[in-house]
């Protein structure tokens, strides 16, 4: 029975007004299960992102460009113990001719992702990061837990931005998913990456086993408090290699209400309408981006290698070449009436008040304007 004053309506106007709600009033919208009060939500989170973003969607060219993985996250593909996985790992060269052929495509910002992997040491990765820096385009890293040292040398050789998905606000949960990692650890990361000045961005899945609408209410909270300029919300999917196996995929509603409601109380931030929502429904991205979200992150990844970037199975764009992809995106960014971002895309809330680490104050950088 919701509480007689928690009406859609009031908390819906509260968010706007105020982006912020209590722990317990996200609970309510996120329980939402009438499909017209659901519409009310996705409609005012819509709203709010065009006041804020305007209609450009922005587009991240992502290269996967390694499946090796020292960890053992029970709900992923890639993970240490799965043997089922063929293994690859691109050279420093590759990387940086796949980024290429993705500014060719027009793509302003290139996205490298990866397992866990050693082999690309500071001196391997900064090489990689100055080349694809000098072809004039943004670099969000996403390669997980590092040294402080090690984000630093990342930060000072050009990369701007580093997405590090807290995956769950709940630290027993989150226990129980990574064996090997700790969640005080991960929110230091999140810290360090803040202090060097990158934009940094986190996320959430959303269906992962034991999680209830009041964690992922700490979700959305977490990322509110950590001041985030992105924040990746999206479906946790099966995978057979793995523990959660026979654990049933995410909810594309819960999908979007998060999301929706992650723009409400994070105006501001990069909302991404994911890969794995346009796994679960084949118009995911396509409601994702008419309940908040603002980006999209096309695969440019060589196809000989994506097949084996298997985090979860059945992931779209498997067959499709990357300038397929960015073809078929900016067709389903017109079908909604919507542009493709022109500029390098960063948050509103991306502003010189972010510490700038020295070396990049001293050459002048081009993250000063802004
Ligand atoms: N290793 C880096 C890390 O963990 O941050 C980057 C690569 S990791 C594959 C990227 C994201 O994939 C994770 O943040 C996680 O949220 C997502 N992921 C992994 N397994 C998934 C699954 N079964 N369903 C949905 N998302 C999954
Ligand atoms: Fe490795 Fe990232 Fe997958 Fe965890 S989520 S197993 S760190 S690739
Ligand atoms: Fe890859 Fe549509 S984005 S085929």
């Amino acid at each position: 029975m919701p509480i007689p004053h928690l009406t859609t309506e009031y908390l819906l106007e509260k968010a706007c007004a105020e982006a912020m709600l209590f722990k317990d009033e996200i609970a309510v919208l996120l329980r939402l299960e009438d499909r017209a009060e659901m519409v009310k939500l996705f409609q005012a989170a819509d709203s709010v992102r065009k006041r804020v973003h305007g209609d450009a969607v922005h587009l991240r060219g992502i290269i996967e460009f390694s499946n090796r993985c020292a960890r053992q996250c029970v709900y992923c593909g890639l993970r240490a113990p799965n043997p089922e996985l063929h293994r690859y790992r691109m050279e420093p060269e590759e990387i940086i001719e796949i980024a290429r052929q993705a500014v060719a495509l027009g793509y302003k910002t290139v996205v490298l992702q990866s397992g866990e992997d050693i082999w690309y040491d500071p001196e391997k990765m900064c090489h990689i990061i100055r080349e694809i820096k000098a072809m004039d385009v943004v670099i969000t890293l996403c390669m997980g837990e590092k040294s402080h040292e090690e984000y630093r040398h990342y930060r000072e050789a050009g990369a701007d931005r580093y997405l590090l998905k807290h995956e769950t606000a709940d630290p027993a949960l989150y226990a129980s998913l990574h064996p090997d990692m700790q969640f005080e650890n991960r929110i230091r990361c999140l810290e360090w990456l803040r202090e060097l000045g990158f934009q940094v961005g986190s996320g959430n899945m959303v269906g992962i086993p034991g999680q209830t609408p009041e964690i992922l209410a700490e979700d959305i909270l977490l990322m509110k408090r950590l001041d985030v300029e992105m924040a990746g919300i999206g479906p946790f999917i099966p995978n057979a290699d793995t523990p959660l196996a026979s654990h049933p995929r995410g909810n594309l509603d819960m999908t979007l209400k998060t999301l929706a409601t992650a723009r409400l109380l994070m105006p501001g931030a990069m909302l991404p309408a994911t890969t794995a929502t346009g796994t679960l429904d084949p118009f995911g991205r396509q409601k994702a981006l008419k309940a908040g979200a603002n980006v999209v992150m096309p695969n440019v990844t060589p196809l000989h290698y994506r097949q084996h970037y298997q985090i979860y199975p059945d992931k779209i764009c498997l067959g499709e070449e990357p300038g397929d992809c960015r073809d078929c995106i900016q067709a389903i960014i017109q079908s909604l009436g919507r542009t493709v971002g022109t500029d390098a895309g960063h948050s509103p809330k991306v502003i010189s008040n972010r510490p700038q680490p020295r070396a990049l104050v001293r050459r002048g950088s081009d993250l000063g304007g802004l």
